[in-house]
């Protein structure tokens, strides 16, 4: 469900490499590859469209033929499934071209996420804007961005998304040292550290893939260096964000999220996604969840560790939701 908000474009990047995805990301982008079936970045697009934001920046890389045709008219794919009177494949083909005012920006170079997001500058303009990775499914039923939009309604500023991680894995993330407003699930940033090393990250709050975030970051992000990896990151100009006042392009709230939500770009957690949705499908759920409790009882490995419920007991189909 939509909420008020000033905010009303979405930037998607598109345009990284995908080198953990390889070799199905050597002539696709990542963002393409099927979960279930429809592409991820589909999902993405349908989210921010779902929260209001009707106007989609997609900045892409090379192959971005495939990104830019998915979501356009595709007259002689409509006219077959026409003439076979296969009304709802039209409609889904044809529902596509509507979802949203694509727009599309090439990287370049693939620079980093920062070199990506500072793309979208011309588009932008001086609005607040959101950004969803790509590459970053957030579970359709879960209600993030909405919260954000919420959260910046109320906070202005910048608004991140902060997940829980383990800390064995902070070295992984951006991570954000926070103090707390009062609001539940929503922190104020102090600072941010990308990826930083084993025992020095501030806390074990992770960025995830979704930020509402104040034009002034544009400035910020022409004058940031290249960081770790020799990418412009997008976490150092938020950063210094944080220290500023509210007109300046500060400060910078995060709302820290309890959903579920999968790194595409990573073949376990892509995995998970599938398995996960095609089990929550009305169409396919009933039959994968019945083969999938079959085939799970038939694995071999380890036991269970106590306390979970075996395969093919009532929670374990409840589990896929
Ligand atoms: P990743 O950090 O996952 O980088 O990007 P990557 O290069 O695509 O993936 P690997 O590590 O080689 O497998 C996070 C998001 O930022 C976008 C990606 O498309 C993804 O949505 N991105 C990253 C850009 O658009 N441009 C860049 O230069 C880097």
């Amino acid at each position: 469900m939509p909420v008020p908000t000033s905010v009303h474009k979405a930037v998607v990047p598109a345009a990284g490499l995908g080198t953990r995805f390889l070799p199905a990301t050597k002539a696709t982008p990542k963002e393409m590859l099927p979960v279930v079936d429809k592409p991820a970045i589909q999902y993405v697009v349908e989210e921010a469209a779902g929260a209001g934001l009707h106007d989609v920046l997609m900045v892409t890389g090379r192959n971005k033929r495939a990104v830019e045709d998915h979501f356009d008219r595709a007259h002689e794919l409509e006219e077959v499934l026409a003439a076979k009177g296969d009304d709802d494949r039209l409609e889904t083909v044809r529902d596509l071209s509507r979802l949203a005012r694509m727009h599309h920006v090439r990287q370049g170079a693939p620079l980093g996420l920062g070199h990506a997001v500072l793309r979208a500058r011309e588009h932008v303009g001086a609005e607040p804007f959101a950004v969803l990775l790509g590459d970053d499914l957030i579970h359709p039923d879960d209600t993030l961005l909405a919260d954000m939009l919420t959260a910046h309604a109320r906070f202005g500023g910048s608004i991140l998304a902060l997940a829980e991680v383990d800390p064995a894995e902070t070295h992984l993330y951006g991570c954000a040292a926070v103090e707390p407003t009062g609001t539940e699930d929503v922190v104020r940033v102090t600072g941010l550290v990308e990826k930083p090393a084993p025992g020095e990250a501030p806390s074990n709050y992770a960025v995830i893939g979704r930020y509402v975030l104040d034009p002034a970051v544009f400035g910020v992000l022409e004058r940031t260096a290249p960081g770790r990896g020799g990418e412009i990151q997008l976490t150092d100009a938020i950063h210094k964000l944080t220290g500023r006042t509210e007109g300046q392009g500060g400060p910078v709230h995060a709302v820290v999220f309890r959903g579920r939500r999968y790194d595409t770009g990573d073949r376990a957690s892509y995995l998970r996604a599938v398995v996960q949705l095609a089990c929550g499908r009305p169409d396919l759920g009933p039959g994968f969840r019945s083969w999938l409790r079959n085939f799970a009882e038939a694995l071999p490995g380890e036991p269970l560790p106590a306390g979970r419920q075996p395969a093919g007991a009532p929670a374990a189909a409840a589990a896929c939701h």
